[in-house]
C-alpha cells in the first residue's frame, strides 16, 4: 500500500515536473529577452541612422532602399521574410506658391515655402530630396481671397467667429496646427464657406520663442520648420475603398473620390511659424480672445478678415506608385494559426527618425533578439509575423490595404496587434490599448528598467505623478493599428516614450536631433523594444491568452460615467440597456477568468495531459470576444469602422473617446434640437448595447 502511494506521489511530481517543464522554459526565454544580454543600444542607434539616411517618403527609391535593409536584417536573424506590394494612389507637390498682399498700397510678397539648413547639418548634400512642404491630397487650384484668423479651426472657433460678426465665407482660412486632424482642418473651413487654408505652426506650442532657442541648439522647431502631413480623412488607399489595390483591381477615379468627400474640396498650404506670424501681422479687425493669443513676444492677433489678402495656389501630382510590407513571419511550434502580430511603419515626410522609425529600429532590435532566442532553442507556441509598413503617412494605406486583402484569416486567427509607431520622442513612457491588455502591459513595465533610472521600473516612473497608470485609447485614426481594431475587431495596442515633439514632420525629423534630444544613449529604444517585445512573447507563448475582460468591463463602466455628463439629455435618452450590457460582460469575464484558474490548478495533478482542445476553447472564446464589438453596418456615415467601442468620431479624426457613433448622434441632436435627432441617439444606445452582449455571449462560449 504505501509503496504504491510513494509510487504514485513520484509519478505525479514527475507528471508535473514534465508539464510545467515548457512553461519554466518560456519563462527563461522571456527574461532571457530583456536581458542586458541581449539588449543591444549601439545596433538600434546603428540601424536608426541607417534607415534615416536619406529622406524617403512613400513611393520613393529611397524608401524601397530601407526596405530593402529591414528585409536584411529580418533575414539575418533567421525569420522568413517578404515583401507584399501594393499599387496605390499617391500625390507629391508639382506647383505651390503664396503671396501675400498689402490691400492698400497693393505691395506683394512671396513666400520661398522652404524649411532651411542648420548650420553643421550632416544631411546638406540630400536635403533637395526633401519632398516641398505640402498636405498629401490636397485639392488642386487657387484661392485669393482675405485672411480670417481662425484660430486651431476647429468647429468651435468658427462658432467664435460666428458670435464676433465674422463671416469666413469666400475668405482663405489661417489656423493653427494643434487640437485636431489637419484633414478636420481643412474640412470645417470648407464648410464655413472658406475658399483655402493656410496652416501654420505657432510658436506659443512648438517653443523656441527666444533667441535661436531651437534646433540644432534647442529641441524646439526652428523659424522657418514647418509641419508636412496629410489632410485624407479616411484609411487606406483613397482609390480602392475597403479592398486591396492590386495591380489589376477596381479603382475609382479621383473624382469620384471627391464625391465621397472624405478629400479636401479646397487647396491648403502648411507653412512655418515664420510665415504664419508674417500673415498674422497683415490682418486687422477685432482683437481675437486671449486664449487665441501668441506667445508674449508675438503681434497682437487679430481675427480680420484681411485686409491682407492671401494667393494661395497648388497643384498636386496624383501617380500610381508601388508601396512595399515588410512582412516575416516566426511560425509557431504548436498553434501556427494564431498569429501574434507586432507591427510598425516605415515611410517618413522627411528622415523619420523620431517618426517612424525610432519604431523600426525598435523592431530591427526585436527582430534580432528573437533571431537569438531561436538560436538557444526558443520556439514560439503560436506564430509571430513582424510587419513594416509602407505609406502610413498618407493614411495608413500599406496596413490598411493587407489587413482588407486578408481579413477572413486575420480576422479568425489573430490573437492581438501590437503597434508601435514612433518608439521615441523623448522621456516617459506612454501606452494605449484595448483594455483587456491593460494587465499584461503593466506587468511588462514592471519587469523592464527605467532607461532613465535603473533604480526603477518603468511601471515606477509611469505612475509617479499619479497612483494608477493611465491608458489612451485607440479610437483615432491615427497610425496602423487603425484597420486592425477599427475594421476587425483584434485587441490592439501601442506604446512609445515621449509625449508629442517638437519637429514632428519637419525637415529636423534627423538623427542628429535624436542623438542630442531625444534619445542620447539609446536606452529608451532599447526599453521599447523589450516592453513591446515581452508583451509579444506572452501572447505568443502562454498556454491560456493573458487577457483580461474584467478591466474591459471596468474600463466601459468608467467610459460611462463621461458619456452619462455628455448627454445632459438623460431623461430623453435611457442609458439602461448599456449598463445592463456591461453587467453581463463583467459576469461573463469573472466565469472565464475562474474556468482558466480551475483548469490550471488541476494541471498536472488531476489530469496526465492537458486537454489541448479545451484549451484551445477557452483561447477562442478569449480571441473572438473583441471581434463582436463589431457591427456589420460599422459607425453612422463612416460605415468601413466597425468598432462600435474604439472608433473615430466623425468630428474629429483624433479623437479617441468610447462610443464615437453616441457622441456623433448627441453632437447633432443638440444642433438639430428634433425629436428624430434624439431617437437616433437612443438608436445609437441599443446598438452599442448589442454588442457589448454579443462579447459576453462569446466569452462565456454559450448559444442563447
Ligand atoms: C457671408 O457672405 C456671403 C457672401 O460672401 C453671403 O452669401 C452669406 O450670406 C454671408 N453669411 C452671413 C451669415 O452673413
Ligand atoms: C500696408 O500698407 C500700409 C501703407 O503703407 C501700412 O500702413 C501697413 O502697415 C501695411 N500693412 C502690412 C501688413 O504690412
Ligand atoms: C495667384 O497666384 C498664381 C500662382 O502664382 C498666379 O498665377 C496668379 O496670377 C495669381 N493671381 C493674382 C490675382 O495675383
Ligand atoms: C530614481 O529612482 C529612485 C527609486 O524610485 C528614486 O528614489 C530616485 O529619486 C530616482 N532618481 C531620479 C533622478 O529621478
Ligand atoms: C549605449 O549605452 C551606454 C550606457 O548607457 C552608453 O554609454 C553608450 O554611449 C550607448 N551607446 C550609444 C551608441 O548610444
Amino acid at each position: 500500500m504505501i509503496k504504491t502511494s510513494i509510487i504514485i506521489t513520484l509519478l505525479a511530481i514527475a507528471t508535473s515536473y514534465l508539464l510545467l517543464t515548457p512553461t519554466k522554459k518560456s519563462s527563461y526565454y522571456h527574461s532571457l529577452f530583456i536581458s542586458n544580454s541581449l539588449s543591444d543600444n549601439v545596433s538600434v542607434s546603428n540601424n536608426l541612422k541607417v534607415l534615416t539616411h536619406r529622406p524617403h517618403i512613400a513611393g520613393s527609391e529611397a524608401n524601397n532602399e530601407a526596405a530593402a535593409y529591414v528585409v536584411s536584417i529580418l533575414t539575418s536573424s533567421n525569420i522568413p521574410t517578404h515583401v507584399t506590394s501594393y499599387d496605390v494612389a499617391l500625390a507629391y507637390p508639382f506647383s505651390r506658391s503664396l503671396v501675400l498682399t498689402n490691400s492698400s498700397t497693393e505691395s506683394s510678397f512671396s513666400f520661398n515655402l522652404r524649411q532651411e539648413s542648420y548650420e553643421g547639418d550632416p544631411y546638406a548634400d540630400v536635403i533637395d530630396e526633401v519632398v516641398p512642404t505640402f498636405h498629401a491630397y490636397a485639392k488642386s487650384g487657387t484661392a485669393i481671397g482675405y485672411v480670417v484668423y481662425a484660430n486651431y479651426g476647429r468647429v468651435e472657433d468658427y462658432l467664435k467667429l460666428k458670435e464676433m460678426g465674422i463671416n469666413v465665407s469666400n475668405t482663405v482660412v489661417l489656423a493653427k496646427y494643434g487640437k485636431v486632424y489637419r484633414g478636420d482642418i481643412v474640412k470645417n473651413a470648407y464648410n464655413e464657406g472658406a475658399i483655402g487654408v493656410v496652416i501654420y505652426s505657432d510658436k506659443k506650442d512648438n517653443g523656441g520663442s527666444d533667441e535661436a532657442k531651437w534646433f540644432p541648439n534647442e529641441k524646439w522647431l526652428p523659424p522657418s520648420g514647418v509641419q508636412i502631413g496629410g489632410v485624407y480623412s479616411r484609411v487606406g488607399d483613397p482609390t480602392t475603398p475597403g479592398w486591396a489595390s492590386c495591380g489589376e483591381c477596381e479603382r475609382l477615379s479621383m473624382d469620384e473620390v471627391e464625391k465621397g468627400g472624405d478629400v479636401p474640396l479646397i487647396p491648403s498650404l502648411p507653412v512655418s511659424g515664420e510665415d504664419g506670424e508674417k500673415i498674422i501681422r497683415s490682418i486687422g479687425g477685432p482683437v481675437a480672445e486671449d486664449d487665441w493669443q501668441g506667445s508674449k513676444d508675438a503681434p497682437t492677433y487679430r481675427v480680420g478678415p484681411g485686409p491682407g489678402i492671401l494667393n494661395l495656389s497648388y497643384t498636386g501630382q496624383q501617380v500610381i506608385a508601388t508601396i512595399q510590407n515588410v512582412i516575416g513571419v516566426i511560425e509557431g511550434a504548436e498553434e501556427p494559426d494564431r498569429f501574434v502580430i507586432l507591427g510598425n511603419h516605415r515611410d517618413a515626410w522627411t528622415f523619420g527618425a523620431v517618426d517612424p522609425n525610432s519604431g523600426t529600429a525598435a523592431l530591427l532590435e526585436v527582430a534580432q533578439r528573437l533571431g537569438k532566442l531561436q538560436k538557444k532553442g526558443w520556439k514560439p507556441r503560436r506564430t509571430i509575423i513582424l510587419c513594416n509598413w509602407d505609406a502610413e503617412e498618407y493614411g495608413i494605406i500599406g496596413s490598411t490595404e493587407w489587413v482588407e486583402e486578408n481579413r477572413e484569416i486575420l480576422a479568425s486567427r489573430t490573437v492581438a496587434y501590437l503597434n508601435v509607431d514612433s518608439a521615441v520622442g523623448g522621456p516617459g513612457f506612454r501606452a494605449s490599448a484595448t483594455p483587456q491588455l491593460e494587465e499584461l502591459i503593466i506587468k511588462a513595465t514592471q519587469k523592464v528598467k527605467d532607461p532613465d533610472n535603473s533604480s526603477q521600473s518603468i511601471y515606477d516612473s509611469w505612475t509617479d505623478s499619479n497612483s494608477s497608470p493611465q491608458f489612451g485609447r485607440l479610437g483615432g485614426r491615427v497610425s496602423d493599428y487603425a484597420p486592425f481594431l477599427q475594421h476587425v475587431g483584434i485587441p490592439a495596442a501601442d506604446i512609445a516614450f515621449g509625449k508629442g515633439y517638437p519637429v514632428y514632420h519637419s525637415q529636423y525629423d534627423d538623427f542628429v536631433w535624436m542623438t542630442k534630444f531625444g534619445d542620447p544613449v539609446f536606452q529608451r529604444h532599447v526599453a521599447a523594444a523589450s516592453v513591446w517585445g515581452l508583451v509579444a512573447l506572452w501572447l505568443a507563448d502562454e498556454e491560456f491568452l493573458p487577457f483580461n475582460y474584467s478591466s474591459y468591463a471596468k474600463e466601459l463602466q468608467l467610459s460611462m460615467e463621461s458619456l452619462k455628463n455628455e448627454i445632459s439629455n438623460e431623461d430623453i435618452i435611457n442609458l439602461s440597456p448599456m449598463y445592463k450590457s456591461i453587467k453581463e460582460l463583467e459576469k461573463a469575464a469573472t466565469k472565464i477568468n475562474e474556468q482558466i484558474k480551475e483548469i490550471e490548478a488541476s494541471k498536472g495533478w488531476k489530469t496526465w495531459k492537458m486537454d489541448h482542445l479545451k484549451v484551445r476553447e477557452l483561447n477562442d472564446r478569449l480571441m473572438m470576444a473583441e471581434r463582436a464589438f463589431t457591427d456589420r453596418d460599422g459607425l453612422l456615415g463612416i460605415p468601413w469602422y466597425k468598432h462600435l467601442i474604439y472608433g473615430p468620431s466623425k468630428h474629429n479624426n483624433y479623437g479617441s473617446q468610447s462610443f464615437p457613433g453616441i457622441y456623433d448622434a448627441a453632437k447633432m441632436a443638440r444642433s438639430l434640437h428634433s425629436a428624430e435627432s434624439w431617437s437616433q441617439v437612443q438608436h445609437e444606445v441599443w446598438r452599442v448595447s448589442r454588442v457589448i452582449k454579443h462579447a459576453s455571449l462569446v466569452l462565456s462560449g454559450q448559444l442563447t
